[in-house]
């Protein structure tokens, strides 16, 4: 049986991952890796499969970047030629980018089965383009695999059928405990050492949703704020494509004390060590929320909501605002911060359950 995994962005790439080499072991499944290139740098892209020791995709889409009509409406448009040529018995799609929602709308029109990996996640923020993504997604596909049970909640709300939705745990920890498995104090200190730090002496910040990256105002307060910050604490900042065309186009100077370091996008393995090393983590991305309760390392999110309650109810996420976000890094640096635990179903195991689910939901 002929199934189209799907992934386009940097967050899709480590949840596909331990489904395709599950899929491959079983007899039942050819996975075939569709990468529609909504992301295309070689730091954001190629970087990660090869960390996650996959192959090159089966099919690259080259869709790029643009508008998000544009981006959508390109990914759609070759996807459906391959579908077409495929007919593949299922599409998979993962998390909430562009390329999620294109590929699930191109497939349910083609009567194409889909099964959406991280499904039932919910801000209630539709100014995020994930949140529509996520709704839209969810509310056309046949089977919905939740990485929490909030999730399991939010789609019954929404009036989703009960005997779609499985909650399989988080498929991201079972690319990230195998990661952590192969790494090795050496290895660990071969990355650290590239990057002069200690363990637990420096903070990892992230930043690149549009709410905080797309407005000069707002953006440029952070960046103060981070400058602030830097006085006590050296930073590692790894900058996406975004936030970096931003600083650029607004002139923001990004002079950070304390030998803080400013850098590409980081390739998996290099980020896993880092953030497992970090004192604490300031971010914005939904993936590092949920990495940073698995590893049990603070973690204080630029953001007015989350679509991951749990790691704030279980893990060690904070939710901060640009009002409060200075006090509570310095918080933080006094040891003052939440300890968490992890959460039922992040066990490494997700793909297996997934796998076992679909082969009984085929048959
Ligand atoms: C996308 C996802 C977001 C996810 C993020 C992770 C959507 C709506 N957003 O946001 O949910 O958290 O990926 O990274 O799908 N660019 C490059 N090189 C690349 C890719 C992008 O330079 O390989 C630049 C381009 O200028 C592009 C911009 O980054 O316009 C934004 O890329 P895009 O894919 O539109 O959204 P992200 O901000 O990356």
């Amino acid at each position: 049986m002929k199934i189209l995994l799907v992934v386009g962005a940097r967050p899709n790439f480590m949840k596909m991952a331990p489904l395709y080499f599950e899929m491959k072991k079983s007899n039942h499944f050819t996975p075939i890796i569709v990468h529609t290139g909504q992301h295309y740098d070689y730091e954001m892209s190629q970087a990660f499969f090869e960390d996650l020791l996959l192959p090159e995709p089966d099919y690259f889409l080259n869709a790029g970047s643009g508008t998000h009509a544009e981006q959508t409406s390109k990914i759609m448009l070759e996807f459906e030629r391959i579908v077409l040529q495929i007919k593949p018995s299922l599409v998979v799609v993962f998390g909430d980018v562009n390329s999620t929602l294109a590929c699930s709308i191109t497939a349910k029109k083609l009567h194409i089965p889909i099964a959406h990996v991280e499904a039932g996640l919910r801000s209630y923020d539709e100014t995020m383009p994930e949140e529509i993504n996520r709704k839209l997604t969810d509310a056309i596909s046949d089977i919905l695999f939740t990485p929490s049970k909030d999730a399991n909640k939010n789609l019954l709300r929404e009036g989703i059928k009960e005997d779609k939705i499985f909650f399989v745990g988080n498929i991201m920890i079972d690319s990230l405990s195998k990661i952590i498995e192969n790494l090795d104090n050496e290895k660990e200190e071969t990355v650290l050492a590239k990057f002069r730090v200690l363990p637990k002496s420096y903070c990892l910040v992230t930043l690149h949703r549009p709410l905080n990256v797309d407005s000069e105002e707002i953006l440029r307060s952070i960046i103060e704020t981070l400058l602030d910050i830097s006085n006590k604490l050296k930073l590692i900042f790894p900058i996406h494509p975004r936030t970096k065309k931003n600083l650029e186009r607004f002139g923001i100077n990004t002079n950070f004390n304390n030998n803080s370091i400013i850098t590409e996008t980081l390739r998996y393995t290099d980020f896993i060590t880092l953030e497992k090393n970090a004192f604490f983590s300031i971010t914005d991305s939904g993936g590092i929320q949920e990495e940073t309760t698995y590893l049990g390392i603070p973690c204080l999110t630029l953001r007015p909501n989350t679509e991951r309650p749990i790691t704030i109810k279980e893990g060690t996420n904070e939710l901060v605002s640009l009002e409060n976000f200075e006090n509570k890094v310095e918080d933080a640096i006094l040891g003052k911060y939440k300890n968490g635990k992890i959460p039922h179903l992040w066990d490494g195991k997700t793909s297996t359950r997934i796998v076992e689910i679909i082969e009984k939901w085929i048959s």
